[in-house]
């Protein structure tokens, strides 16, 4: 089978036949019965385009630049936590984000080291959650910054819900020969997943190496985990604090709120990405294209605003930039693509994106993405939320 893909759809597709069932559950993520995952999807189909057919622009330019790095195209990879799903996990996303000019989203729950990302993408923006004590999270950043990191992303939206009405999947804590042979019925419908580890003669990574302590080992997933939920969550004099120790381009992501959106600001933030996280927290939270007008609004001026969620197409990257994104992060996009074909993958995923905006751009007149605007979309009565 050929390995190229048309769409994302199909890249899933794909990636569910090749997965073992637990992995792919873990991708496809969701929480409590899903309705913000599919808000995110169904969102985007509810906003429609308004295109021109004549004085179409024959060159059409994607470029734009998100907390200071410069990007081809306006669509950037989102941090996410389990590229354990192939053996060169985010350093495959890495190279094929370079390749394609854009920057990198490292999660400090990734699979592989922030040095060896940076090797593969010098554009990478490392992530971190409020965990362990103020002096752990200050060696994470220090880390980052001798590593090379072009801006830190501060999510602060997760909640520690558990349980979805579809069942969660059981993932092993370290895939041992033991959880390994466990696993096997489920690994071993699965040949040709099975396969690209066993010629990178590595098993899933189920650590998390840019979590390790000085001279120590690195935690693994779970034991990693255990310490962010006995965490206190961050005040904003805490994100002050971090903002003011970073002292470069930081993004805090998960905002929904005008009012969080202005503290953030106010504390020092670069860059916000409105997000739910891809619908994996508090559920029945809208969509985040619903309340990306009303903080874009409010602080675009001030900071560089993205939005992430439910992103499977150019003409969604179109729509988030004409309700006031300067670009859009994707997260299961390119994990379809990474768990299909690898580096490869996820450059087939980033090229679908250039060309669907492509499309749209030439569909509606424009001859660069900083001139869409609300004009380009019709947005229906009761689409928008602002809180
Ligand atoms: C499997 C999975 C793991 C994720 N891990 C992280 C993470 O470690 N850090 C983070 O900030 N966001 C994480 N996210 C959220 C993504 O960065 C992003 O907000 C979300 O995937 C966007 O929605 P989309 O998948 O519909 O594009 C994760 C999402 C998924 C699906």
């Amino acid at each position: 089978m050929a390995k190229w893909f048309e769409t994302v759809a199909e890249a899933q597709r794909r990636a569910k036949r090749r997965l073992p069932g637990p992995v792919y559950s873990s991708l496809l993520a969701g929480s409590e019965k899903g309705v913000t995952y599919d808000d995110n999807l169904d969102a985007f189909s509810q906003l429609e385009f308004a295109p021109r057919i004549a004085e179409l622009s024959a060159e059409r330019d994607q470029s734009t630049s998100v907390m200071g790095v410069d990007i081809s195209l306006p669509v950037i990879i989102s941090p996410t936590g389990v590229q354990a799903v192939h053996p060169e996990g985010e350093v495959a996303v890495a190279r094929a984000a370079a390749n394609r000019g854009t920057a990198m989203g490292l999660s400090s729950f990734a699979s592989r080291s922030v040095e060896d990302v940076i090797a593969a993408n010098p554009n990478t923006f490392f992530q971190v959650y409020w965990t362990g004590s103020r002096e752990v999270i200050e060696q994470r950043l220090e880390r980052a910054r001798a590593a090379g990191a072009k801006g830190l992303i501060l999510t602060l939206d997760w909640t520690f819900s558990y349980g979805r009405d579809w069942g969660s999947p059981k993932i092993p804590e370290r895939l041992s020969l033991k959880t390994a042979i466990e696993f096997a019925p489920m690994a071993l419908s699965r040949p040709a997943w099975l396969l690209s580890f066993a010629k990178s003669l590595s098993l899933p990574d189920l650590t998390t190496p840019n979590l390790t302590p000085p001279g120590g080992t690195a935690p693994t997933f779970f034991g990693a985990y255990g310490e962010w939920m006995q965490t206190a969550p961050p005040s904003w004099k805490d994100i002050a604090w971090l903002a003011e120790k970073w002292g470069g381009p930081l993004m805090v992501k998960g905002v929904s709120r005008v009012d969080d959106a202005k503290k953030a600001v106010d504390s020092g933030a670069t860059a916000l990405s409105v997000s739910n996280h891809g619908g994996n927290n508090l559920d029945t939270t809208p969509a985040a294209i619903r309340y990306l007008p009303s903080v874009a609004q409010a602080v675009g001026d001030k900071v560089d605003v993205v939005l992430d969620g439910g992103i499977r197409r150019g003409g969604d990257v179109v729509k988030a930039l004409a309700l006031g994104a300067k670009a859009v992060m994707i997260g299961r996009a390119y994990l379809w693509g990474l768990a299909t074909n690898g580096q490869g993958g996820v450059e087939n995923v980033l090229d679908l994106m250039r060309g669907g905006i492509d499309s749209a751009l030439l569909g509606l007149g424009k001859s660069s993405v900083k001139e869409l605007s609300m004009d380009d979309v019709h947005i229906p009565d009761g689409f928008l939320r602002s809180f």
